[in-house]
């Protein structure tokens, strides 16, 4: 049997609609919320991304200011860009794009930003929120995660739930979020032994280790939920997943495919987020 496809792309354009209608009524009251990116340096990758965030928030009907400073730019030019908009009232989200230049310190930089207009959810008041169980600003890549597994109309309470890879930005914020679902969470990474075994124990399985097409059909489990995190740019130029799509979909039950799975969904779980803080910020419910 092959797996029913979840796409990010449907999903995404589902709640990008949702947003967008909200944002419609908030103007007809004269509010607009609004995002600034922060891209320092050349990288071409940042720059796209950048590129689709702003595109993002014009489609959607956001205020956006994006400010591209030189690889030059000192840590403190930084932190002053951070300070001012911290306190700009028409920006109710801030988002550094990563990575910095090397001389200038993530973690410092990640800290300045204003707690409640951390969309990106990476700060650590905010992560400290999200393992406490409290109310919090969730990073987008994981909140999307979790909407497209819910998208198969799958209960996650009470599944083992394996996720693949340890990172701060994927791995850590999406095994903390399954449990709060309640689900029961197995972590692997680079170092696990038998990692095939423990990943064909999972009704859910989530990948994100970073190595091209390596969990193939020996890892997964018949009928599973299978989420590609990875995004992997192979000598040919394509892109691939962390997952061997054409095995595991022989086996598992729902697949996101690489390009169009979780992709789509981090953008769009941004501009949520920023819609979220906006409202909040303004006492509007
Ligand atoms: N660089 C790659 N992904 C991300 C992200 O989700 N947020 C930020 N700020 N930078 C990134």
């Amino acid at each position: 049997m092959t797996a029913e496809i979840i796409s990010g792309k449907v999903v995404s354009e589902e709640i990008r609609g949702n947003i967008a209608r909200e944002v419609q009524e908030l103007a007809s009251r004269g509010f607009r919320p609004g995002l600034a990116v922060i891209l320092v340096g050349e990288d071409p990758a940042s720059h796209v991304y950048v590129r689709n965030k702003e595109k993002a928030c014009h489609d959607l009907g956001f205020y956006s200011e994006v400010h591209r400073l030189p690889d030059t730019a000192s840590q403190e030019e930084v932190l002053e860009f951070v300070d001012r908009l911290n306190n700009q009232d028409n920006i109710h989200g801030i988002l550094v794009q990563l990575p910095l230049p090397k001389h200038i310190d993530e973690k410092a930089v990640i800290n300045a930003i204003a707690v409640e207009k951390d969309v990106d959810g990476f700060h650590p008041m905010n992560v400290g929120n999200l393992v406490v169980g409290d109310d919090s600003l969730l990073p987008c890549t994981p909140a999307g995660v979790i909407e497209l597994i819910k998208r198969t109309g799958i209960q996650i309470s009470g599944k083992h739930a394996v996720v693949i890879g340890r990172s701060n930005i994927v791995g850590k914020p999406v095994s903390l979020l399954l449990q709060r679902e309640n689900a029961t969470v197995t972590m692997c990474h680079s170092r696990t032994a038998n990692m095939d075994q423990i990943a064909r124990l999972a009704d859910i399985l989530v990948v994100a280790i970073g190595r091209a097409n390596m969990i193939d059909a020996s890892y997964v489990k018949p009928g599973a939920v299978v989420i590609d995190v990875g995004m992997n740019r192979l000598d040919n130029g394509k892109l691939a997943g962390d997952v061997d799509y054409e095995s595991a979909k022989e086996v598992a039950g729902y697949i996101t495919p690489v390009p169009g799975g979780v992709g789509p969904m981090t953008i769009t779980m941004l501009m949520q987020n920023t819609l979220l803080a906006s409202k909040r910020l303004n006492g509007i419910n």
